[in-house]
């Protein structure tokens, strides 16, 4: 028989622990019968990440088990990168890391360590203020916008196509999208729009200083 118990109360603690009880009885042949008691305890300890996203550099005390979208919602505030479905199939939570498209919800946000982040707040730093990513205009232009919840990912899925081929076909835009599901739009608004973006893009490419 055991038991187990959990604890970790404080997002700024550096420590949780772990603690657990345990009992056991056991029956031997030739020498007798025997019972047993003990109790344990261990310590799971925060370990410092250093995080890169969006440019800036942060620190953070963060448990070796927490996921790269749980860090940035919950550490860094940054709630653009949206949670579906938490287990890599519905796309909401995609970021760039080192310019790859991937689920932030099967991302250990250790594993993101050393590399480069970029969530949709750093696609277009200023905001509306600051002028949109020319593929967040196209999103509004064409309509391809209508809850909002896949959009992040959605973009950031197409910044890394429009990255690898500035000019690619209508198929070859669905085939990148397919790891993002839309519940609203029928995804034909958003191809479209990928592909006037990718056409803009062209005529006027965006400098660095624009966005990443
Ligand atoms: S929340 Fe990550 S893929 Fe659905
Ligand atoms: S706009 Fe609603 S899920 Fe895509």
């Amino acid at each position: 028989m055991s038991g187990k118990t959990s604890v970790c109360t404080s997002t700024s603690e550096s420590i949780c622990t772990v603690a657990g009880t345990g009992m056991g009885t056991g029956t031997g042949t030739g020498t007798g019968t025997g019972t047993g008691t003990g109790t344990g305890t261990g310590v799971k300890a925060k370990r410092i990440l250093t995080l890169r996203v969006n440019g800036a550099t942060h620190q953070l005390a963060v448990l070796p088990h927490r996921t790269l979208v749980e860090v940035l919602r919950e550490e860094l505030g940054l709630t653009g990168t949206k949670v579906g479905c938490g287990e890599g199939d519905c796309g909401a939570c995609t970021v760039l890391l080192d310019g790859r498209a991937v689920n932030s919800c099967l991302v250990l946000a250790f594993q993101a360590e050393g590399r480069e982040v970029t969530t949709i707040e750093g696609l277009a730093p200023g905001g509306e203020e600051g002028g949109l990513h020319p593929i967040q205009q196209a999103f509004v232009a064409h309509g391809a916008i209508q809850c909002g919840f896949c959009s992040p990912g959605m973009i950031l899925s197409a910044k890394e196509l429009l990255d690898d081929n500035p000019a690619p076909t209508a198929e070859e835009v669905r085939a990148r999208i397919a790891g993002n599901l839309c519940r609203c739009t029928g995804y034909q608004k958003i191809v479209e729009a990928i592909l006037d973006a990718a056409k803009a893009r062209l005529a006027a490419p965006v400098k660095p200083a624009d966005g990443p």
